[in-house]
């Protein structure tokens, strides 16, 4: 596996690689890696084939986080994660440092004006400009022809297609299914600081996002099923309701009365002093799944 650490070395490789019929896969990370993002790599290696190449990038990106926010608490182990990397057979590994990649003078950022200002976006005031403008970077400098997220990030996964979309960047984006622990919690980097009777509560996140699963199809309207998972959450004395949203699982657009169509159920709350976030994507009627 190639560790690169300079744009001009990812850069060099890649163009090497760049071949027809070897496509390239970027897998865009920050780091500390888990099952979760293991499974992406899998799926990086099956789009890209035994001929194709899978890169993955580690960079905790300092401009999607605000300030007080856990920039430096981010748990970070590199010689772990290279190790993780190498035994999924994964082809090179772009882990710069924050001056390698933002240079002093910079002035342009990417901004998806609308989906950056809603949900997360609100709680986290520029933090999608962060995610949009780090991986617009590692598109132009790795120049993939595919890439893949993870879709617990629902709203991150909707904005990155909405640019590529945009600006027609021409790179395939693959969404991958959420990866949880046996009792449910979704996989996060941010699961390990979590002190152990938070790591106990935190799994009602899951749990709400199974009721209301099982509601969605019996006519409930958004509004009363929101009702419903905000007061689960409630429930548990551990966790500090961020937000509850039900939304267009498409479009992200408010929905009001009854469910008619797929809707995703985003969560984000704290415990202690960490974020996390989970979703779900329910259906009207069981036809409909
Ligand atoms: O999902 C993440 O880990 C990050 O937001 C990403 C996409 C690597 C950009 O820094």
């Amino acid at each position: 596996m190639h560790i690169t650490r300079t744009k001009t070395d990812i850069r060099e490789l890649c163009a090497e690689w760049r071949q027809p019929g070897t496509p390239l896969v970027l897998v865009p990370t920050m780091g500390f890696l888990h099952e979760g993002h293991l499974s992406l790599m899998r799926l990086a290696r099956q789009r890209a084939g035994v001929q194709g190449r899978v890169i993955a990038s580690i960079f905790v990106n300092p401009t999607q986080f605000g300030p007080g926010e856990d920039f430096d608490s981010y748990p970070r182990d590199e010689a772990r994660d290279f190790d993780l990397l190498r035994a999924e057979g994964v082809d090179a590994v772009f882990a710069p440092d924050a001056a390698a990649i933002y240079d002093p003078q910079a002035q342009t950022i990417v901004e998806t004006t609308e989906l950056a200002k809603t949900l997360i976006g609100k709680l986290r005031p520029g933090h999608f400009r962060g995610v949009a403008t780090i991986v617009t970077k590692l598109f132009n400098i790795i120049r993939p022809d595919a890439a893949i997220f993870g879709e617990k990030d629902y709203q991150q996964l909707a904005v990155i297609r909405t640019m590529t979309r945009d600006l027609d960047m021409g790179v395939e984006i693959i969404g991958a299914p959420i990866q949880r622990e046996a009792d449910g919690l979704a996989m996060s980097s941010r699961n390990v600081r979590l002190a152990p009777a938070d790591r106990a509560a935190a799994p009602v996140l899951a749990r709400a996002l199974d009721q209301a699963e099982a509601m969605a199809p019996s006519g409930i309207t958004a509004s009363r099923l929101r009702s419903h998972v905000r007061a689960t959450l409630e429930a548990e004395p551990r966790a500090r309701v961020q937000s509850v949203d039900i939304r267009d699982a498409g479009t992200l657009d408010t929905i009001s009365g009854p469910l008619t169509r797929p809707a995703v159920i985003l969560l984000a709350a704290s415990f202690g002093k960490v974020f996390l976030i989970d979703n779900r994507v329910v259906h009207p009627s069981p036809e409909e799944t």
